[in-house]
């Protein structure tokens, strides 16, 4: 039987009428199903896209029209037969089946329209299958995949971090502790500090890994876990580090917009919004940050970091990421080098998505001087003993370096328009959810 060949034909390649008069073989998951008389409409899908297959009584045998007329959503099956044009099928396209066999007939599927928001993340490993999950997934991968190869192109090295580490990087308050055989130790928070560690071995260097936060905020862009590109390069300055990041920007934008339309389109995102990004972008100091803040009537002083609604103000009706640099040293990470010309700030550059979206980077100038190190660490009152490794990178040839941090859903939700962080991650790990 023509059904039982090793080879078959992705739907994509069928809608790009690339079989057109061809018998065709396709496997995958039963998307949309109704019948009536002697005739059964089954919309198949696969990882490439949907189409309409007419299942007709008497054209295809008994048995096989049976089990199309019984088939339940996301049972998969497998549909021979032969492609033409149909304007009223979706995609354009329709399958006029000789065979339609069941390879595994499933229990009736749980997600009907019109499910809550917990429902669909309590069924989170079915709901991945849905038509808007599959395509945000796609464009994720598109996304990291663009990231790489922009750095591969500038002769960085992609480096591994520990997971498991005794150091924090971005403060105590959002750490996951475990017991690592009877002593503390914690889910890392961030690479950057191992970053530092491979950058003077490799100088221009990046991580993509899990961090970790244990954020007690439920919020729209906090996850508890999330992706995290981390680059590091020697020789750097904070002039040269935003630079870096605006490059980066603009090519993962037009890329995506420029190669994914569809796919965008598809999810409800202009592809113009990511195609308009363009430098250099806005750069405004934390002092002047916090004076537009206080124009659009936020409720924050000078002295108080901004938070998710300042930001939300500030990028409402801005069309380009926004750069806010220059904050307060006493507020911020203890590895950021103090401006010698602004002092009481640090060399810092955290840059805002627009649209409302806020932070998507945390960046910064390091300190590389071992005791200027030693004194920030101790104002912050860290433990001198889990650090000695990171202050002896200042100690054998140290060198002026900066990086950034990008989340990458943060990163996603705002390319892709998600409303919610959660959807820019298969499964995602908020305060009230680690299932499934
Ligand atoms: O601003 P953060 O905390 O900076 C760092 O971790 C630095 N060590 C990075 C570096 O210089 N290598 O985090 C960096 C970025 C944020 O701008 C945000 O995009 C993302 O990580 N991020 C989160 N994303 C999702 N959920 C959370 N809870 C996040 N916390 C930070
Ligand atoms: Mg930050």
């Amino acid at each position: 039987m023509d059904c039982l060949t090793d080879s078959f034909t992705p739907i994509s390649s069928i809608l790009a009428g690339k079989a057109e008069g061809k018998v065709v073989n396709i496997r995958g998951w039963v998307h949309r199903s109704r019948s009536s008389g002697g005739l059964a409409f089954i919309i198949m899908r696969d990882s490439s896209g949907i189409i309409q297959c007419a299942v007709k009584k008497g054209v295809v045998d008994e048995v096989a029209f049976n089990s199309a007329k019984g088939v339940f959503i996301e049972s998969s099956a497998m549909v021979c037969g032969t492609p033409k044009k149909d304007e009223r099928a979706p995609g354009g396209w329709e399958i006029g089946a000789s065979d339609f066999s069941v390879i595994h007939q499933g229990i009736p599927f749980p997600i009907a329209k019109d499910q809550s928001v917990e429902f669909l993340l309590d069924t989170r490993h079915l709901w991945l299958r849905s038509q808007k999950l599959t395509k945000v997934m796609k464009l994720r991968d598109y996304a990291t995949r663009s990231l790489r190869t922009f750095f591969e192109k500038r002769s960085f090295i992609e480096c591994v971090p520990p997971i498991i580490t005794k150091s924090a990087c971005e403060g105590g308050s959002t750490l996951f502790e475990l017991d690592y055989f009877g002593s503390p130790a914690y889910l890392s928070q961030s690479g950057q500090m191992y970053a530092e560690v491979y950058m003077q071995a490799l100088e221009k260097v990046f991580i993509l890994a899990p961090s970790f936060r244990a954020e007690p905020s439920r919020t729209v862009r906090h996850l508890a876990e999330y992706w995290h590109l981390e680059p590091e390069m020697a020789f750097y300055n904070q002039k040269m580090n935003m630079q870096l990041q605006e490059e980066m920007m603009v090519h993962v934008c037009h890329d995506i917009g420029k190669n994914h339309a569809d796919l965008l389109t598809d999810i409800g995102r202009d592809p113009e919004k990511l195609l308009a990004v363009k430098g250099p972008f806005p750069r405004i100091t934390y002092e002047k940050a916090i004076e537009k803040c206080r124009e659009l009537d936020c409720a924050i002083e000078y002295g108080q970091d901004l938070g998710a609604d300042e930001e939300a103000a500030l990028t409402k009706d801005a069309e380009q990421p926004i750069f806010i640099h220059n904050h307060l040293k006493a507020f911020k990470a203890f590895y950021m080098r103090e401006d010698p010309n602004m002092p009481g700030t640090v060399l810092s550059a955290d840059l805002l998505a627009p649209e409302g979206h806020g932070e998507i980077i945390g960046g910064s100038e390091r300190i590389w001087d071992a005791a200027e190190l030693k004194s920030r660490m101790e104002e912050q009152n860290l433990p001198m003993k889990d650090y000695q490794w990171y202050v002896d990178l200042r100690e054998y040839g140290s060198v002026p370096h900066s990086g950034f941090g990008l989340g990458i859903e943060r990163l996603c939700k705002w390319m892709f328009g998600l409303d919610h962080i959660r959807d820019a991650i298969p499964f995602p790990r908020t305060i009230n959810r680690v299932y499934p």
